[in-house]
């Protein structure tokens, strides 16, 4: 994998597949620290303690149709490969959070890629689930929250729908632009 936003997708397909009707994503950068977080919070089905004790494991899975879970195992070595840390927690019946540290000049520090991409693919593939991404770095930031927009557009336009979707592809592209502007 060479973009901590494929990452993400696999991370947040987690929460999907573990019910959730909310994920929210964070994105933070703090480059006079020359730190980059990211967070997945859901509030999907959660896990059991045993389970979170061994979920980094990758022969950890529920999975069927294979043994071999690799989502949380590749999340964890993109942060600890690249002088970060890693963090999951998560509660039955509540749900899961997921934290990844980098060193933004690392040399093992995978290139953000295309989050826009992976975002407007998890809000238009969704319809029945909510989501909020915030992304910050100093005194910029900005957010998509999918409660506010359906708000405004009522429940007969769907997000998937193409003029919903240019708008959110540019709002997005444009806000990553602005906040970032291509150093991650
Ligand atoms: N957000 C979550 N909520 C509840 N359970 C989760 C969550 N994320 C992971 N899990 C549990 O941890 C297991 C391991 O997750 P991981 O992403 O590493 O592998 P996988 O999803 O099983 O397979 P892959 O990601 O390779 O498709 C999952 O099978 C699931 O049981
Ligand atoms: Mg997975």
């Amino acid at each position: 994998m060479r973009e901590l936003a494929l990452n993400i997708l696999d991370i947040a397909e987690n929460s999907l597949r573990a019910g959730a009707t909310l994920v929210e994503i964070d994105l933070a950068a703090d480059f006079s620290q020359d730190a980059f977080s990211i967070s997945v919070r859901d509030n999907g089905k959660g896990m059991s303690k045993e389970m979170l004790a061994s979920v980094c494991d990758p022969f950890t899975t529920t999975r069927t149709t294979r043994k071999v879970g690799m989502g949380l195992p590749l999340f964890k070595y993109s942060a600890e490969s690249a002088g970060g840390t890693f963090h999951i927690t998560s509660e039955e019946g509540k749900g899961t959070a997921v934290t990844a540290a980098y060193r933004i000049s690392h040399v093992d520090r995978m290139p953000l890629g295309d989050f826009g991409g992976v975002a407007l693919q998890l809000v238009t593939m969704n319809p029945g689930v909510d989501f909020c991404f915030t992304a910050k770095a100093g005194d910029r930031q900005g957010e998509l929250d999918t409660r506010e927009v359906r708000a405004i557009l009522g429940e007969e336009i769907p997000l998937g729908a193409p003029e919903v979707r240019a708008f959110l592809k540019d709002y997005i592209k444009e806000n990553l632009t602005d906040i970032f502007g291509g150093r991650l």
